[in-house]
């Protein structure tokens, strides 16, 4: 069985080490020097904008391209002089083409036949991977017969058929719908549990990236920012791009007044009117240029001023966005800084629900913030 905590063993030899790789397209670098260790069992995220590297670590990975330098084991085997086709790794691509002309059967079998299995183990293996993926009704139709979802579902398959030990997904949902795209996403988490496959998935949707995966590294420009479990990517990003990239948040540019010792802060900000008095790690000298960076679920709304004394200041409605379960209210504060703030609609209709243009009050815990100096 997979030992879901093993990426927090720091002893044990991860299955992936990508030791410092770069690659180069001519003058250009796409991937700046990327060292990650991705443990046996994990579904690790690359997510970052369009054009950030993500494709092109994941086909280094693969084989597909050679780094410009540094190397990449896989279970402690240097893969530099590895041919694509005898690594333990198999790569569903970003436009994954299925044969048009063969059924989803053959589509999933097509590697196995490639590597002359005997027919009876083919299906049988073609028919474990269709009820994998939920979709052994749908085995003798052809590709263009099915949906877009159930066609990514027979790439999924195909690139399973072969028992890969390594599987790197290229933006595997992208096509999907939101409502199919959660519930591929619960399928592929399944998979990988059913499996024990090491997954690499490529993404740029932060919030697929945070449901799928045990841990997440952010990029920007062939960069990785940061590396870390969902919640220690949300949680505690280590910069204002991370903040800012994964999920929404409110950053207050300040500085520090006083920071008695490394765990408690206080930081004034020219766009809010009260001093920020937050418990948080930082190691900086008075008057360094930080940024506090709050979510909008850790700060509260109320027409009635909050008992606290500290971290609170008011504000006015500038708009409201109904969602459902949540209300995303952005409010107005007499400098001129918009926050946004999201509180649960917990009963149907509020007793006396915020409006437009309404005075409100804002408060947040002293845990509420992270301190942010890059
Ligand atoms: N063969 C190539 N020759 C030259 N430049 C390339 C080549 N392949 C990729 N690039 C460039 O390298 C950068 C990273 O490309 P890559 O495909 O890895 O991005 P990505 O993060 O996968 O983006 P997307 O989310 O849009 O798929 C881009 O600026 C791209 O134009
Ligand atoms: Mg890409």
């Amino acid at each position: 069985m997979v030992n879901k905590s093993s990426w927090f063993a720091p002893k044990e030899v991860p299955y992936i080490c990508i030791e410092n790789v770069t690659k180069r397209f001519g003058g250009f670098v796409a991937v700046d020097n990327v060292s990650l260790e991705i443990h046996r069992g994990e579904l690790f995220s690359l997510l970052g904008p369009s054009g950030c590297g993500k494709t092109t670590l994941l086909r280094m990975l693969a084989g597909l391209e050679t780094p410009s330098e540094g190397r990449i084991l896989v279970d402690g085997q240097d893969t530099t002089n590895i041919p694509p086709y005898d690594r333990p790794v198999n790569m569903m691509f970003q436009s994954y083409a299925l044969f048009p002309h063969m059924t989803v059967e053959k589509n999933v079998a097509f590697g196995l036949r490639q590597d002359n299995m005997p027919p009876h183990d083919i299906d049988a293996r073609a028919k474990e991977m269709l009820e994998l993926v939920q979709l052994m009704n749908f085995a003798k139709r052809k590709p263009a017969q099915l949906s877009g979802g159930q066609r990514q579902r027979v790439a999924l398959a195909r690139s399973l058929a072969k028992y890969p030990k390594l599987l790197l997904l290229d933006e595997p949902l992208a096509a999907l719908d939101k409502k199919l795209r959660e519930q591929t996403q619960f399928e592929l988490m399944n998979i990988q549990e059913k499996t024990g496959v090491t997954f690499i998935v490529v993404t740029h949707d932060q919030e697929e990236a945070m449901t799928l995966s045990t841990r997440i590294a952010v990029m920007n420009d062939g960069v990785i920012r940061q590396v870390g479990t969902p919640s220690e990517v949300y949680e505690f990003p280590n910069t204002r791009y991370v903040a800012d990239f994964v999920g929404s948040i409110n950053l207050f540019e300040g500085d520090v007044t006083d920071s008695p010792d490394t765990e408690h802060v206080t930081i004034r900000s020219e766009e809010v009117a009260v001093e920020f008095k937050l418990d948080a790690f930082v190691e900086l000298p008075i008057g360094a240029k930080v940024a506090v960076a709050i979510r909008p679920e850790k700060i509260a709304i109320s027409k009635d001023k909050p008992e606290q004394e500290e971290n609170i200041c008011r504000g006015k409605v500038d708009e409201i966005a109904y969602q459902g379960s949540l209300s995303i209210y952005q409010v107005e504060l007499p400098g001129g800084k918009l926050v946004r703030v999201t509180a649960p609609n917990l009963t149907r209709t509020a007793e006396r629900p915020i409006d437009w243009d309404e005075e409100v009050w804002l408060c947040w815990g002293r845990h509420a913030g992270v301190v942010l100096s890059d």
